[in-house]
């Protein structure tokens, strides 16, 4: 560990000394450096039970229980895009933007959801339009497979938790491929594992909201994980050579800072982010979960009188089959949170949060948002990028989503415009320091149906009216600035 300890010492000395936050980068974006923006399937479609799709987590949760949701409201309608898609795309058009990422729902393109059964020609044809719709327009169509929408059939059978998903989640996929892998070549397996595994099944933040102490969670991704290697072992021999596309995942981490300059806060600084990022990515990059994950859940179990560790093992050709399984990186970034070590009586036992044992916190100089987990903090973007830098060997990088909450309707949204120049800024001197980041995704085109926030809390470059049955769309002043920063391919502090 000691080496550790001085190495963890030493970066955090550089990084301090490279960047202090505060001045804007007058930097210009590299050449070939795309510019996107993202929205998830449920998030904005609508059309929940229309032209043959069947009902997914997140319809039966809101349905079952609007309670889970902070406005009891749920994705029925959302923003509408399955009827207006093509305003969404006029909208990413004059913004200017390269790409859109979207995702497909499964339970749109596959209702029955298990190896095997039809596809539903409507979604099918849903999805051509839009991705042929996105083509005609010089927009390229960046692809989510599963963005969160398990289809409830499946969860009923455990959902994530049953290694059965894995094969109905490779026929799904590989079905995708064969539909629309002609025209998209940029693929991510899966969004944010964390909000599936760790909010599905530990916190209960997400569908399916289940609480199951320290054990769901590391099944889930377990399963996940397996799930997107064989995928991308299947899109390698299958699928790339004639479709020539790339295929990666996005994982989301809030950056942790040690709370102090102790060496102890460092440690847990460094325990949190493999235990909240390593976990995800150590299977896919290096190869198996990462060290301390093991040990720690290993020996909590061994603790607890089970006989097997609550962390799953890998067989020894499980770990070379998921290992190198990313063209690119997809990162997810939002904001930072303060690391130290935990009382351990003050955890749940069992928990994920009592095997990582690290508290987080904020800092009352941070700026907030009106989302409590969402703070500015574009000091800790840098440090994320490097860090991956440092411990992923520089891997290629597309940031899949960073964004703002801000309240409705808000269409002077000042505070977004200040976030994202400072992000941008601190991505640009990352860029600078050496970090291999292709592009850029903000988070959100439009204002969409926020998970267990509901329409609490907005994140669009564009507003949108729910309580209009049109839907009206209104560019806010985040918008504008976006769109100057793309045709100028820079920062300019106003
Ligand atoms: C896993 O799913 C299969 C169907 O795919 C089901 O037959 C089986 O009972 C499930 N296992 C558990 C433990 O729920
Ligand atoms: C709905 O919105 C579209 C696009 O903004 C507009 O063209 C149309 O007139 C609106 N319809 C109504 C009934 O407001």
């Amino acid at each position: 560990m000691f080496w550790m300890k001085m190495f963890y010492s030493f970066l955090s000395v550089i990084l301090l000394f490279h960047y202090s936050c505060g001045e804007v980068s007058q930097k210009t974006f590299p050449d070939g450096f795309q510019f996107g923006v993202a929205t998830a399937a449920y998030q904005i479609e609508g059309a929940w039970n229309e032209d043959g799709k069947s009902e997914n987590i997140w319809d039966y949760a809101t349905h079952v229980n609007p309670k889970y949701i902070a406005d009891e409201s749920n994705g029925d309608v959302a923003a509408d895009s399955y009827h207006k898609y093509k305003e969404d795309i006029e909208l990413i058009k004059n913004l200017g933007a390269n790409f859109y990422r979207i995702s497909i729902s499964w339970t749109r393109l596959i209702p029955d959801a298990v190896e095997g059964s039809k596809l539903n020609e409507k979604g099918v044809a849903y999805y051509n339009n839009l991705i042929d719709e996105l083509i005609a327009n010089g927009i390229e169509p960046y692809v989510t497979i599963f963005h969160w929408d398990t289809p409830q059939s499946l969860e009923i059978h455990g959902g994530w938790l049953n290694e059965t998903i894995i094969d109905n989640y490779i026929y799904y996929a590989r079905q995708v491929f064969n539909l629309y892998g002609d025209r998209v070549k940029k693929w991510f397996t899966f969004n944010e594992p964390k909000q599936i595994c760790d909010q599905g099944y530990e916190t209960a933040e997400k569908a399916p909201f289940m609480r199951l102490h320290g054990v769901g969670l590391y099944q889930c991704y377990h399963n996940v994980v397996r799930a997107h290697g064989k995928i991308y072992r299947i899109y390698e021999k299958e699928f790339k050579p004639t479709q020539k596309g790339e295929i990666g995942i996005t994982a989301d981490c809030m950056f942790p800072e040690p709370k102090t300059d102790s060496i102890s806060d460092k440690e847990a600084a460094e325990t949190y982010i493999e235990f909240n990022y390593g976990w995800y990515l150590n299977p896919i990059i290096l190869g198996n979960y990462p060290p301390i994950m093991i040990e720690k859940v290993d020996k909590h179990s061994k603790e607890e009188g089970r006989t097997t560790s609550r962390l799953p093992k890998f067989t020894e050709e499980e770990i070379e089959m998921i290992k190198g399984t990313f063209d690119f990186l997809g990162v997810n970034h939002y904001t930072t949170v303060l690391a130290t070590f935990g009382d351990p009586e003050s955890f749940e036992n069992p928990s994920q949060k009592r095997d990582c044992g690290v508290e987080i916190s904020r800092d009352p100089s941070w700026k907030p948002s009106v989302a409590s987990w969402l703070y500015e903090v574009p000091t800790g973007f840098y440090h994320l990028l490097m860090w991956i830098k440092e411990h992923y060997n520089n891997p290629r990088v597309i940031i899949s989503e960073n964004g703002w909450a801000s309240d409705s309707p808000d269409i002077d949204d000042v505070d977004r415009v200040q976030y994202t120049t400072n992000y941008l800024s601190a991505l640009l001197q990352a860029i600078d320091d050496g970090c291999n980041v292709v592009g850029y995704t903000h988070w959100s085109l439009i204002d969409n149906f926020e998970w267990a926030f509901g329409y609490t809390n907005r994140f669009g470059l564009v507003y949108v009216d729910f309580n209009d049955p049109n839907r009206t769309r209104i560019p806010r002043t985040s918008y504008r600035f976006y769109q100057k920063v793309i045709s100028s391919r820079r920062l300019t502090s106003n």
